[in-house]
């Protein structure tokens, strides 16, 4: 069966948008959970300015703890320029992310650069961090359209794509910052993009705002991509894009995954267990879209057990 990659970023893109301060013993369990469910890929934290950002303030002393506790995990951490790297290096950080937008305004509204110096921020973060060994993805945000100036061309995200990969970027993730795309569009950039990323390199992250995430994470298959960006529960969304609603939810897109003959490695129980933890720690009902029809299995299959 065909595998594919997913990174479940709830710890960071999921939770850097909530009202009420998340207690790092929290984020660890919850980043524990997803690991128990079969999630060998994860966004932990960010190392971001703790005024722009104060939910990820603990940044530091949670990726020591989840590397403490979690030695084999794949865990990856956004940092948005050189300092957020010294500070993930520090605190033992083994692979990063850029965040590069692909538009001018959400440069500006996000990491408060032009293009042009979030490229070159990116570029220089991205090659020092290959000096020291760690893994690196380059997150192209706003690439199918951007909430202040609409749809970036296509010629842009190519060029941003390759430029990120030549400074070392090993996954060069296109992001559906807000949750816009169609599947249609999905499918006619991502199969551009192939022609200018080799395609194991290749992934995308979706947001759910307009209820296409999961036609959109279809259509990205069908053109090639195997590694997608999900979050339990679906929670998350940019504090800087008006209007972006929740990430993919990650139970969604294994459901989804799974139906159409791909393997993911991991347990819908074990992962609605995580949810059902995130939903107690942010006291509001979490899930995708099909996690009321999961939940109502997983009863069955305990009543018959
Ligand atoms: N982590 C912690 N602190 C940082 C930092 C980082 N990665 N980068 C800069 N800082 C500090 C500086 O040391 C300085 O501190 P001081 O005021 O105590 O001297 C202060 O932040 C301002 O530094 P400056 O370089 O002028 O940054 P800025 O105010 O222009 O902000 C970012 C730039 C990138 C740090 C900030 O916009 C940011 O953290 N954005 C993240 C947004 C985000 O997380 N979006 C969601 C995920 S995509
Ligand atoms: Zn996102």
């Amino acid at each position: 069966m065909e595998r594919i990659i997913i990174t479940d970023v709830s710890p960071r893109d999921g939770l850097q948008n909530q009202a009420m301060q998340v207690s790092t013993r929290a984020k660890l369990r919850l980043i524990q959970l997803l690991n128990e469910a079969g999630v060998q890929s994860i966004e932990a934290t960010s190392f971001v300015s703790p005024k722009a950002v104060p939910q990820m303030a603990d940044a530091a002393e949670l990726l020591r703890q989840v590397n403490d506790v979690l030695p084999g995990l794949a865990a990856s951490v956004l940092v948005p320029n050189l300092k957020g790297l010294e500070r993930a290096r520090e605190a033992g950080a083994k692979e990063i992310a850029v965040v590069l937008s692909a538009t001018e305004t959400m440069n500006l509204k996000n990491i408060n650069m032009s293009l042009a110096q979030a490229v070159a921020a990116s570029e220089d973060t991205l090659r020092e961090a290959c000096r020291h060994g760690l893994r690196t993805r380059a997150y192209v945000a706003v690439a199918f359209e951007c909430p202040f100036e609409g749809r970036p061309p296509l010629d842009r995200v190519l060029d941003l794509s390759d430029r990120m990969r030549q400074a070392g970027a090993d996954q060069i993730v296109i992001a559906d910052t807000i949750g816009a795309a169609s599947p249609a569009g999905v499918k006619e950039r991502m199969t551009a993009l192939t022609d200018a990323v080799p395609v194991e390199q290749l992934a995308i992250h979706l947001h759910d705002t307009r209820g296409m995430a999961v036609a959109n994470a279809w259509a990205a298959l069908e053109a090639g991509v195997r590694r997608f960006d999900a979050s339990a529960g679906g929670i998350g969304g940019c504090p800087f894009a008006p209007g972006a609603a929740g990430n993919l939810a990650s139970e969604d897109l294994v459901l989804m995954a799974e139906h159409s003959g791909f393997a993911t490695g991991i347990d819908l129980d074990r992962l609605m267990a995580a949810v059902d933890f995130a939903e107690a720690e942010l006291q509001r009902p979490l899930g995708g879209r099909s996690s009321a029809w999961l939940r109502r299995q997983r009863e069955k299959r305990q009543l018959n057990r």
